[in-house]
Parts: structure tokens; C-alpha cells; sequence
């Protein structure tokens, strides 16, 4: 049978089902398209839930086996169920996107079961059923890039999506990419007992992230006891029923070695996800790089075929892709979102984490921006101190000229939240010296972010 709708989505990620509860709420009538027996997409199944879980609870494995010693609190015989912490992992999974089918219900969303493709503007077909809408929006999201010469079969060589399920703790885990994925998930196994090795093709790990606050970043996950070999590049690995035999070289040249693995995550980006979607049939034009091309405001070449989330440039992150929703549906239903790119936070969620917003310092050299820089070290915190959670430091860049802030940049205890007032203050447009003004709660690991804001102007107090 032929249903005919106002919006039918294509792909129920952040970014897909957002964009459907959105445009259901504005009165449209809407179905979403989700190939997956559970809705939202990568985020909840198999990306920020279930590493949040075992990043959260890996932490405090290392809390119980480490730190807790040191605030006087003497934990015996401490012991890893990894069978219950990846059970509980899964029913955080399972909590969530069971929310999600909730809200579809709530908001009189329909969920279409099956795969999506598109016959034509107007038209999709869902597993042999075509239905038809007056827009069209993919929301496929991305997959796991390939590396050649390094066949992924999920067991030994894995993708992030492996990396979550393993069900032994890996001797020896080697990763390639010192990307996000790479860091977290290597971060959890390592907390948990392996030895892990970070490979990665740069001579600096994540890149796109100030290289100040990266160099402090890398040092501190070599004291926790991540190795790192920087500028070499994997060209090869073979598996085995007992490990991974991998090839690696230096990047500009030089002898290969051979590095022995028990598990290999393979984490070197992830790649736009169009496959059997029908866009070459029905005209829908591709970036240079895959992406689904969009104009500002979301639409694509073909009239009446939008598209939002990572199956389109932009950061790969999960509330980017909600916002992309959230501003397409309103659009749709004839108001005016709009997304500010200037201002998408980016957390990484390791410990301590790395939070960031804006430009960072190399940015705005390239771009002959002048600018001020305010830091202050969490060493010199008080709460931070009663935490005992001290490395790290705020860094916060504001125009030379008019103080308005640029760019903002956190190593430390919970970065990724104190990154939301700078985000915040950076859409209001403020200077760093309104941040300075704010009176901040005493005492808060967010005075940190005052002082640092404070330090623009050369008057931090407490340093
Ligand atoms: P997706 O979430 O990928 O959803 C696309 C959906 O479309 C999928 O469910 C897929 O099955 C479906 N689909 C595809 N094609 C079809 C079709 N033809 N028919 C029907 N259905 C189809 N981001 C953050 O911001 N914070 C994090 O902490 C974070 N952690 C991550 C951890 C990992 C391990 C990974 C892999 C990613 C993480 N991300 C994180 C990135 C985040 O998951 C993505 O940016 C986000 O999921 C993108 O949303 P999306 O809606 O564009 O696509
Ligand atoms: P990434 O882009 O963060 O990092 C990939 C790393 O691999 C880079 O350092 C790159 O230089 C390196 N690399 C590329 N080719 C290589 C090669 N051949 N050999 C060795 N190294 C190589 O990608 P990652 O970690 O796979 O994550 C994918 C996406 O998922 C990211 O874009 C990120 O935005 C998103 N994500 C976000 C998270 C968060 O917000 N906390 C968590 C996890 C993923």
C-alpha cells in the first residue's frame, strides 16, 4: 500500500529522528526510514551510548584499582565482571532506543521498517513498498573507513563497533588512528588491563584539536600507559585464530617492523553512508569526498531531497546532526532554522577530557586573525586540587581587537561540560572579559574557565 506523507526521513540517527520528532511537532506528517532492528542510528546503538557506558565504567574500575587509595579509602580484592559490565552496557543501549521508539509514539511519528531508497523526488521505496512525500531527507549517517590491506572481520580486526563488544580484556590491543575512537576505546581497554599501542599515520595525535592542548593530552595518556608511534603507517595485518600479525613503516620512508596484537581497532575516520540509497538514479549530486552536497540550508541538488547529520560535510558529531534536524524540519515547515557552525562544541570523553569550541590558535594564524590568549592550569584550583583531578589547563582565545572570544579550549576533569558556558558565551557573542565579570560558584572547577577568561587581560588572580 501506498502511504503518502509530508517528510519521509531516511535514516533515524541523531540526526534523522530528531529531525522527524521536529517536524511532527510543527504538525507535518512524518515517517521515518530505519533499516536497524532498534532506532537511533550509531550514536545510540553502537557509538556515544554504549562508549559513554564502558567509558564510565572503566573509569571506575580504575578509580577502585588506583586512585581511590590516595583519598584514604583502601578497596580489597577488586575484581572485573566483564560479562556484567558489558550487560549493563547493553541495557543503557536498550533504555535508549527504546526512548526514541517512545517518542515516535508520543509524537506520531511512523516508523518504516526496512530499507530506504529513492525512486525519484517525492518517492521512496521501502523494501518493495513505495511511499511517497512531498520532501525527502537522508539521514544515512557513516560507516567505518577501510583501510587497504587491513580486512576488517570484526573479531580480531575491529571497528569501533567490535571494539565495544569484545568479551575478554585484549593482552596486547593495537589501534590505528590517534583519533576520537581511537583514544576512548583504547582508553577503556587499557583502564580494564591491555597493553595498548596507538599507530598513527601524523607525527601528532588528534588532529584538528590545538596543538597545545594535544601535546599536554598525549602526555598525560603515556602516564596512564598508552604507547604511542607517531608518523608510521599500517600497511598490513594478518590474522590468526590467536592474534593479528601487523606491518607497519615510517610514514616518510624507512624499514618495515612487524607488531604483534591480540585485537586491532581499526579507527581512521568514518566515511559518508549512501550505499543502495538510489542517489546516482535519481540525480542526487555528491561532494569530492562522498558527502551528499547541500546548500545552506540543507537542500540538495534535487528539489525536494534534503540531507543532514554525517552523511553530509561537517564534523562527524552527534549534536551537530541533531541541530541539522532540528533546523531542516522547522525549515520544512516554513520557519527559519538555521545552524551556527561556528559554535559546535567537540568533546573528547576521555579522562582527563578535551573539550573545544571555536578556532584554535593555529587556526587563527592561518587566517591572520590577531588574537589574545588566557590560560590557567586546573594545578591551581581549588576544587580541582580537592578532586585530586589537577592536569590540564583553560584556554581561551579572544579577538586582539575587540575581545570577542574566538575560540575556547579545555584539557581537564570534566572539560565537556565546562565547555557548554564558553559555547554558550561565544553564541551571545560575548568578549572574553564578560566570561571575567560572571560571578562564578566557589568553589568550581568552572573558576578555572573564569580565571583563564580573566588571564586574557593579564589579571588572572590565582596564578
Ligand atoms: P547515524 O547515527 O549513523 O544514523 C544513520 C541511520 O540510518 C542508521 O541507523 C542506519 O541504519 C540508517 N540507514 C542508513 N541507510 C539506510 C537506508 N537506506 N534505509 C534505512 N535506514 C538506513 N558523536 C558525538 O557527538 N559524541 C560522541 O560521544 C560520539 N561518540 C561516538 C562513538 C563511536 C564509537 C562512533 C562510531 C561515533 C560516535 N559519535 C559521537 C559520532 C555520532 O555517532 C555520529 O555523528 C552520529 O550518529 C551521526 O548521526 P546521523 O543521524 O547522521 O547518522
Ligand atoms: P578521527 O578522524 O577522529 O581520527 C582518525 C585518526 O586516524 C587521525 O588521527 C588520522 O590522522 C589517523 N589516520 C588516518 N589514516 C591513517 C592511517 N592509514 N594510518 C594511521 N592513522 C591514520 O576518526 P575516528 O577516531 O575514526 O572517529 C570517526 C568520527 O567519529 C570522528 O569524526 C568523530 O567526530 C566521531 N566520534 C566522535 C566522538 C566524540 O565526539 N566524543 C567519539 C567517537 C567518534
Amino acid at each position: 500500500m501506498t502511504e503518502s506523507y509530508d517528510v519521509i526521513v531516511i535514516g533515524a540517527g541523531p540526526g534523522g529522528y530528531v529531525c522527524a520528532i521536529r517536524a511532527a511537532q510543527l504538525g507535518l506528517r512524518v515517517a521515518c526510514v530505519e533499516k536497524r532492528a532498534t532506532l537511533g542510528g550509531t550514536c545510540l546503538n553502537v557509538g556515544c551510548i554504549p562508549s559513554k557506558a564502558l567509558l564510565h565504567s572503566s573509569e571506575s574500575y580504575d578509580d577502585a584499582t588506583h586512585a581511590l587509595a590516595d583519598h584514604g579509602i583502601v578497596v580489597a580484592g577488586v575484581t572485573l565482571d566483564l560479562t556484567r559490565m558489558q550487560a549493563r552496557k547493553g541495557d543503557v543501549v536498550g533504555a535508549n532506543v527504546k526512548g526514541v521508539e517512545f517518542l515516535f509514539r508520543k509524537n506520531k511519528v511512523t516508523w518504516l521498517k526496512g530499507t530506504g531508497r529513492i525512486l525519484a523526488a517525492g518517492q521512496v521505496d521501502v523494501d518493495g513498498t513505495v511511499h511517497t512525500a512531498k520532501h525527502i531527507v537522508i539521514a544515512t549517517g557513516s560507516e567505518s573507513t577501510p583501510l587497504p590491506g587491513v580486512p576488517v572481520d570484526e573479531k580480531r580486526i575491529v571497528t569501533s563497533t567490535g571494539a565495544l563488544e569484545l568479551n575478554a580484556v585484549p593482552k596486547h590491543l593495537v589501534v590505528i588512528g590517534a583519533g576520537v575512537i581511537g583514544l576512548e576505546l583504547g582508553s577503556v581497554w587499557r583502564r580494564l588491563g591491555a597493553e595498548v599501542t596507538v599507530i598513527e599515520y601524523l607525527d601528532r595525535i588528534v588532529p584538528g584539536i590545538d596543538t597545545e592542548v594535544a601535546t599536554a593530552f598525549q602526555r598525560i595518556l603515556m602516564k596512564q600507559g598508552l604507547k604511542f608511534r607517531l608518523g608510521t603507517k599500517v600497511t598490513s595485518a594478518v590474522a590468526s585464530d590467536t592474534g593479528v600479525t601487523l606491518t607497519a613503516e615510517p610514514a616518510k620512508g624507512g624499514d618495515a617492523t612487524q607488531i604483534e596484537a591480540d585485537i586491532v581497532l581499526l579507527a581512521i575516520g568514518r566515511r559518508p553512508y549512501t550505499e543502495g540509497l538510489g542517489l546516482e538514479a535519481a540525480g542526487v549530486a555528491l561532494d569530492e569526498r562522498n558527502r551528499v552536497k547541500t546548500d545552506a540550508h540543507f537542500a540538495t541538488n534535487v528539489p525536494g531531497i534534503y540531507a543532514v547529520g554525517d552523511a553530509i560535510a561537517g564534523p562527524m558529531l552527534a549534536h551537530k546532526a541533531e541541530d541539522e534536524g532540528v533546523a531542516l524540519a522547522e525549515r520544512l515547515a516554513g520557519q527559519a532554522g538555521h545552524v551556527n557552525y561556528a559554535v559546535i562544541p567537540g568533546v573528547i570523553y576521555t579522562w582527563p577530557e578535551v573539550a573545544s569550541v571555536g578556532q584554535t590558535e593555529e587556526e587563527l594564524k592561518a587566517a591572520g586573525i590577531a588574537y589574545n590568549v588566557g590560560k590557567f592550569p586546573f594545578l591551581a584550583n581549588g576544587r580541582a586540587r580537592a578532586m585530586g583531578s589537577t592536569e590540564g589547563f583553560v584556554k581561551i582565545l579572544s579577538d586582539k581587537a575587540t575581545d570577542r572570544l574566538l575560540g575556547a579550549h579545555i584539557l581537564g576533569p570534566d572539560a565537556g561540560t565546562l565547555i557548554a558556558e564558553l559555547a554558550l558565551a561565544m553564541e551571545f557573542g560575548a568578549s572574553a572579559e564578560d566570561v571575567a565579570r560572571t560571578c562564578h560558584a566557589h568553589p568550581s572547577l568552572n573558576e578555572a574557565v573564569k580565571e583563564a577568561a580573566l588571564a586574557v587581560a593579564g589579571r588572572a588572580l590565582h596564578i
